[in-house]
């Protein structure tokens, strides 16, 4: 169990911070809600100390011989702002401490995540960006807002992530620190396939694969969090999208491919991280193949379908880098690692994420642990741990490949 502070600031998405509250403590974790006097406009603060079991002040006058401005931010393994508001950021980079909040910011040795939400123009007002820039200076960990709605009609960057993103992305910095969401993807643009694609037999029925996209859409979401321009060519994925990501959803082989070609043209890195039907029947039946009738089939004759990744590797643009994904268990012939190297070398890609399924059922699963095998004859661990720390070392592999940011 780690004690984790959660600053609420003053912004309509503080009801948003329930949730986040919420996910911590279900997950284990002692929480201290500290939220801004503004915080509590719009929620109160029974519901913060219903729902941390904690007490909730919001002002260094309140239990004076605790010394709690000093005391809470000693305590704390991780402080997470959700939201952040532009005045609150405003304030920690300025090292104000004129509420609990602010004076445990400064008092605070641990990670410390900021959440902004706010509108739009506030967002992008460089007094604002500045004060970010200021933050992650000094180590902070800022995420990206949303695009979306904001309050009221309006919609832009400024909306504050999902809570069950901010909380994933948060359990990432608790366990392996600030640095695993440093912003190094800032300008770069990468597209991500994940799922499985589905193959139609007849309108109602399809060839697949168990792949729940889960993997995929950690990636999506960490490289956001890192501050990527995100697409995400999701097959047959039912998860909410991820905070900064743009989906394009497709159902098969031909469809992803097209998909990928088309966003891969402006991209600086592409993942393949989907599980793509190598076959898919020869026929679509355009009608429901019925029982005992004259089309009742005996056999399904299957056609190759295209390798999308092989494809990708020919048409790479300069600077770009591709990275496969491959799920391999050893046999006689040779051990895992082995098998992923003649599959790096046949399809050419820069980076192969090596899934060990020898023996296990991987498929569905929270956690996950891969080895990130380079052309370069590299190859880096990452052990076993939720699929969003792992997202974050596949990242820190990839990043450490790629050239000058573009100047777009
Ligand atoms: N892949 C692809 N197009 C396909 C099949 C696979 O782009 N038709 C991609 C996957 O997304 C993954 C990588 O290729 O990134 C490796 O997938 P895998 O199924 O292991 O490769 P195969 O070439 O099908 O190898 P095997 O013969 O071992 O199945």
């Amino acid at each position: 169990m780690s004690s984790i502070v959660l600053g609420v600031s003053g912004g309509v998405a503080a009801y948003k911070a329930a949730f986040v509250l919420r996910a911590f403590t279900e997950a284990g974790h002692d929480v201290r809600v500290v939220p801004t006097p503004g915080a509590l406009h719009f929620v109160g603060a029974a519901t913060f100390e219903a729902l941390s079991g904690n007490p909730v002040t919001t002002d260094v006058w309140s239990d004076v011989p605790e010394v709690a401005h000093v005391r809470i931010g000693q305590h704390a393994d991780l402080v997470v702002v959700a939201p952040a508001t532009a005045d609150l950021l405003a304030r920690a980079a300025m090292g104000r401490a004129d509420d609990l909040l602010t004076a445990t910011l400064l008092t605070a040795s641990c990670p410390v995540v900021f959440v902004p939400a706010m509108h739009t123009e506030m967002w992008l007002h460089p007094a604002t960006q500045d004060n970010v820039a200021t933050l992650r200076r000094r180590g902070a960990v800022v995420l990206p807002p949303a695009v979306g709605r904001l309050t009221g009609p309006d919609s832009g960057p400024g909306r504050l992530p999902e809570p069950a993103d901010i909380a994933a992305l948060a359990m990432v910095v608790l366990k392996h620190g600030a640095d695993s969401l440093r912003p190094d993807l800032s300008g770069r643009r990468v597209v991500i396939s994940a799922g499985g694609t589905r193959e139609p037999l007849d309108p109602v029925r399809y060839l697949g694969n168990r792949s729940s996209g889960k993997q995929g859409w950690a990636l999506a979401r960490v490289a956001a969090a890192r501050g990527a321009d995100v697409v995400l060519v999701a097959a047959n994925v039912d998860l909410p999208v991820p905070f900064g990501v743009r989906v394009v959803p497709v159902g098969t082989a031909e469809e992803l491919r097209t998909a990928m070609l088309a966003e891969a043209v402006e991209a600086d890195v592409v993942v393949m991280s989907a599980a793509v039907a190598d076959f898919r029947p020869e026929v679509a039946a355009a009608t429901k193949l019925k029982k005992g009738s004259a089309g009742e089939p005996s056999a399904v004759p299957l056609v190759r379908n295209p390798d999308v990744l092989a494809e990708l590797v020919t048409k790479r643009t300069a600077g770009q880098l591709v990275v496969g994904f491959a799920a391999e268990t050893g046999d006689e012939d040779a051990d895992v690692l082995t098998h992923a190297r003649d599959k790096l070398a046949r399809k050419g890609c820069d980076l192969l994420v090596v899934n060990d399924v020898s023996g296990g059922q991987v498929f569905g699963r929270a956690d996950n642990a891969v080895i990130v095998l380079g052309a370069d004859g590299s190859a880096t661990e990452v052990p076993r741990d939720s699929k969003d720390a792992v997202a974050a070392g596949i990242w820190t592999a990839v990043a450490a490949r790629l050239g000058d940011p573009p100047s777009r």
